[in-house]
């Protein structure tokens, strides 16, 4: 099994479904690591009770300094033998530098229906654009922000009367269903980033 880590900076609603999903035996990953960038993420208590190792590599420290704050938390991937990272509600922008040496292994969920709404308020904009159909995106991560291919995407519907909060419960329902589905694509080799750039070792 793919040696996996999962990256948040919050509740971590996604990383408990991928915890759970990664229970069954014929799982091909192993989650053997949560990593925040806020020691105070609510997922990372979740993340213990689950019995699974938890790091926290604070970010505010290092100021603008984004790759010496990387330097510290690619450490702590390699210390623990990480083969493959997943990124679940982790909020800090990756340089390249990060992207590159992970490229390939590094996955990411979104909730849009990506390349519409890259970055941040997905479903307040998608609500304010009118669209009929909405979702979430589990790409592989690329430098440029939220533009990695997509590994799976799943779509629900904008009803009349949704707000904010209804939408993105919506959305965060097929999350959980999508990113084990999508993890397991890359942890087996079903699903590969087709790219001549490096991968860093
Ligand atoms: C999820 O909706 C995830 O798609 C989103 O943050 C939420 C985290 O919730 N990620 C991003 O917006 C990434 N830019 P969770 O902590 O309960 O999984």
């Amino acid at each position: 099994r793919v040696r996996t880590a999962i990256l948040i900076s919050g509740r971590g609603s996604n990383m408990v479904a991928l915890i759970e999903a990664a229970q069954a035996a014929d799982f091909p990953a192993e989650i053997v690591l949560v990593a925040a960038n806020l020691p105070e993420a609510g997922g990372l208590e979740r993340a213990r009770q689950a019995g699974i190792a938890t790091a926290s590599v604070d970010h505010r420290p290092f100021g603008k300094d984004r790759e010496a704050f990387e330097r510290k938390l690619d450490e702590v991937l390699r210390v623990n033998q990480i083969e493959l990272v997943a990124l679940a509600g982790f909020m800090r922008v990756l340089t390249p530098w990060f992207v590159t040496r992970w490229q390939g292994r590094l996955v990411n969920i979104h909730p849009s229906l990506l390349p519409d709404f890259r970055g941040t308020h997905t479903h307040a904009r998608a609500l304010e654009a009118g669209v009929a159909e909405h979702g979430c995106t589990v790409h592989f991560v690329v430098p440029e922000l939220d533009a990695g291919p997509t590994i799976l995407q799943a779509k629900v519907p904008v009803l009349p009367g949704d707000d904010e909060a209804s939408l993105s419960a919506r959305v965060l329902q097929q999350e959980h269903a999508l990113y084990p589905r999508a993890l397991a694509l890359v942890a087996s080799g079903a699903a590969r980033l087709e790219t001549s750039a490096g991968v860093g070792t």
